[in-house]
């Protein structure tokens, strides 16, 4: 029989009570036309994709937006029925699956609807059209493209319900591309608007154009990062367009402390040695829970006091160094907050070379999730 949740002395703390606040701090500044898309693909982030999605909609975020079909059916098998669409490409013959779970799925090529009409799916398929106005990832670019599939749409089994686009540089400081996109979505309106008289809802805004360009956001926006709690860029975080709450952390417990005597060497490699007589404390995380070989060197807190990860970090384990000797079974803290210091999922991403979002992705699911419930819901505590 299994008693526990896990076996582990490590584990990620989701505080739900700060999803909630940054949806708020959102809605406060966008006009009231504009609703939220809680964007929950890749596991929310991270986070856990049914407990997110549960806090947003909540929180008053009335969508969510995903990126595979797996994961909006996944979203309906735990009883979520608010709209969901999958904002990535799904095979034609899988859109029975969307149209029987009442999921909105995302289309912009004629060959793909041609194959559709082939098939047999019972009800309406509602659809958005994705329009490519510089991300160059997926998407219709032209107006040749757009009248085409427009023409093919007026088949009644079909439901055109949205069209989006997304930014790439809405993050910057330099706008001048994004307001290119913002122009090429214009033409594209155009087009579209001599050619279906039908309402659609429109969404271009991602957390940064959402949180900076309010007031260009139309009648929704696709609140990802930000919902977790990280600012999109180093410009955002300084602009601070609104406050946030980072809603991870991440922790673990000694289970091995020892003092090592100067000269001895530690982990593969033996690429640390001490340089005098040190205590080392080992660390139940490695690789495989996605700390990542390169973060040797960088710092944990414990005691509410930075420590250095010293030596190679191994898949499951790795060492630090201590200033004392602290009892096996004391508080790591890898992401998250010690007395008055911190380690952001952004200094992690500095000494990575990458960006927040992949820190977020890179914590396996072999670190169990707990979760802070959000006060006015006490029950979504798993
Ligand atoms: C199409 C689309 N919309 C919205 C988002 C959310 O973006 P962000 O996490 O920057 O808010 C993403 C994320 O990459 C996306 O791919």
């Amino acid at each position: 029989m299994r008693l526990k949740k896990s076996y582990r002395d490590s584990w990620v703390e989701i505080d739900l009570n700060n999803i909630q606040y940054n949806i708020e701090q959102l809605r406060h500044r966008l006009s009231h036309h504009t609703n939220i898309y809680a964007v929950v693909k890749a596991n929310a982030y991270g986070h856990g994709d049914v407990e997110v999605a549960k806090a947003a909609i909540q929180a008053g975020a009335s969508r969510l937006a995903v990126a595979l079909l797996d994961e909006a059916v996944k979203l309906r098998d735990h009883g979520i029925t608010v709209p969901i669409l999958v904002m990535g490409w799904v095979h034609p013959e899988d859109v029975s699956v969307a149209a029987d779970n009442d999921i909105t799925i995302t289309f912009f090529q004629k060959e793909w609807l041609e194959q559709v009409m082939q098939l047999e799916f019972s009800g309406r398929l509602k659809l958005h059209m994705k329009w490519d106005t510089g991300m160059g990832r997926i998407g219709l670019r032209d107006e040749k493209e757009l009248t085409e599939l427009l023409q093919l749409l007026n088949e009644p089994r079909f439901y055109l319900e949205g069209i989006f686009t997304h930014f790439a540089t809405a993050d910057e400081t330099d706008l001048n591309y994004f307001r290119d996109q913002q122009a090429r979505f214009e033409q594209l309106y155009q087009v579209f608007r001599a050619n279906w008289n039908q309402p659609v809802i429109f969404h271009t805004g991602n957390s940064a154009a959402s949180m900076r360009f309010p007031d260009v956001m139309q009648h929704y926006v696709r609140f990802g990062i930000s919902m977790y709690g990280l600012y999109p860029s180093q410009i955002v975080k300084q602009e601070k367009p609104i406050d946030l709450k980072p809603a991870f952390s991440l922790h673990s417990r000694l289970i091995h402390v020892k003092k090592l005597p100067k000269g001895e060497s530690i982990s593969y490699g033996a690429t640390y040695t001490t340089q005098e007589d040190e205590w080392t404390g080992t660390v139940p995380l490695g690789y495989a829970d996605g700390i990542r070989r390169k973060l040797q060197g960088t710092d944990v807190l414990i005691g509410g006091q930075r420590a250095e990860i010293v030596g190679k970090i191994c898949m499951d384990q790795f060492m630090i160094r201590l200033s004392k000797p602290y009892p096996v079974g004391t508080k790591v803290t890898v992401i998250g907050t010690q007395a008055d210091q911190e380690i952001t999922m952004d200094e992690l991403a500095s000494h990575l070379d990458t960006i927040n979002y992949e820190i977020a992705c890179m914590i396996s699911d072999r670190v169990p999730r707990y979760y802070i419930p959000a006060v006015n819901e006490k029950n979504t505590h798993v």
